[in-house]
């Protein structure tokens, strides 16, 4: 369930071409169960119509602080006093420099000077041209809005509507929602440095074949979404799979296992936990041919051998940081029975303080999964649910054990 269910958001939109994702954004929100409470400047207006975004939000739209509807003329203050957020996205430069210096000419920014600072949060979504956004005035003002609490969302970077390219474009409607999940999501790890290993390892017999796995990474990925969620800096290291990167997640892309070793080492430093989900290979070809290994009619076969991969959990399980626990290590289990005793013999195998085990051919490929978390004190079970759920859940359980 989203952390945005049941919450009231006002959206307001001031002027600018963006304001056509405000409506994909509006229409995200209501289906993440949000109520929505749009409000509209004049100029935003010009650009998307309030019939748009009434039929969109199932509420009537207001646009004047002389709304005739609310009985005591206050639309401003009614308004504000139900919200859980203010969210204003398009936010334009001229509305910005409005919200700087406490501008209340029309119901929105109006709206925003008179809301409870310490009960509604007002979070903005920049869009402007790029020359706009690099303005020094325009800088300062996002400078400025952070300084008195606003929280202002990154801009996106590309072509824009005016056919210049660069910097200031609003993010994405699934941008602003990851990052409005972000907001209400409990911050169990804030300051925190997390590192995710997740999906497969590939490992090369020739430029053209390897062996590999049916790891899909949705576990680890969802894992790196929910740290990322509760506040946490994090990198994932990826063996090869298809998955977007979760928003606000620095991604490391490798394919085998002495590729994922090195990429982990690099970052281990800096964690303050490291959780294991990729499923490595166990073993590597012991020779990988330059060329591709051609059949030659014989009908003879190549001789494969293999050498044992590192165990990249188990190396930073051991290292001095590991091992003091100062970087709090986390392994998977993949097992297909006997789910309690293998991943108990595996935590102490692998010199983890926690371990999660699940039954791999149920989860494979799959969007949801169910997990037992072993550690010292014994066993928990995370009962069937989404990866995403789930990941959650891990992750509070980890922010209560650090
Ligand atoms: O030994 P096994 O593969 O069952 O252990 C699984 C756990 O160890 C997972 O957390 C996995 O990410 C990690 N692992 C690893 N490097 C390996 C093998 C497993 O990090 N070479």
């Amino acid at each position: 369930m989203s952390t945005l269910a049941g919450k009231h958001i006002v959206l307001g939109l001031s002027g600018g071409i963006a304001a056509f994702k405000s409506a994909e954004l509006c229409r995200a929100l209501v289906k993440a169960g949000v109520t929505v409470q749009v409000v509209m400047t004049e100029a935003a207006e010009h650009f998307m119509t309030a019939v748009t975004m009434q039929a969109l939000s199932g509420r009537p739209v207001y646009t004047s602080q002389w709304d005739p509807r609310e009985a005591n003329n206050m639309a401003h203050i009614n308004l504000s006093r139900e919200a859980d957020a203010i969210v204003v996205a398009p936010a334009s430069a001229d509305f910005m420099a409005k919200l700087l210096h406490g501008g209340a000419d029309e119901l929105l920014s109006l709206m925003c000077l008179a809301r409870p600072i310490n009960q509604v949060p007002l979070i903005v979504a920049p869009a402007m041209n790029r020359e706009m956004w690099n303005n020094p005035a325009t800088q300062r003002n996002v400078a400025q809005l952070k300084a008195d609490g606003i929280h202002v969302l990154d801009v996106g970077q590309g072509d824009q509507a005016c056919g210049e390219t660069g910097d200031g474009r609003m993010l994405e409607a699934d941008e602003i929602l990851e990052d409005l999940e972000a907001f209400f999501s409990p911050n169990v790890l804030a300051g925190k440095a997390v590192l995710v290993t997740a999906g497969p390892t590939y490992e090369a017999i020739d430029p053209v074949r390897g062996i590999t796995n049916l790891s899909s990474g949705k576990m680890g990925f969802a894992i790196a979404r929910a740290a990322r969620m509760a506040g946490a800096s994090v990198t994932l290291v990826a063996g090869p799979v298809h998955l977007p990167t979760p928003r606000g997640v620095q991604r490391v892309d490798v394919r085998s296992a002495r590729q994922m070793l090195d990429a982990v080492q690099l970052h281990a430093d800096a964690a303050d936990v490291f959780i294991a989900t990729a499923a490595v290979a166990d073993w590597r070809p012991a020779h990988s041919a330059d060329q591709k290994i051609k059949k030659d009619g014989s009908g003879q076969t190549p001789e494969l051998s293999f050498v044992e991969n590192p165990d990249i959990l188990a190396t930073i399980a051991q290292s001095p940081r590991g091992a003091s626990g100062e970087l709090f290590c986390v392994g998977f289990a993949a097992e297909s029975h006997d789910l309690l005793a293998h991943a108990t013999a595996k935590r102490i195998r692998k010199g983890v303080p926690l371990l999660v085990g699940n039954i791999g051919p149920a989860t494979f490929g799959q969007d949801d999964n169910a997990l037992l978390l072993v550690d010292t004190s014994g066993a928990r079970e995370l009962p069937h649910a989404s990866k995403q759920a789930l990941a959650l859940d891990l992750i509070a359980h980890i922010a209560r054990q650090i």
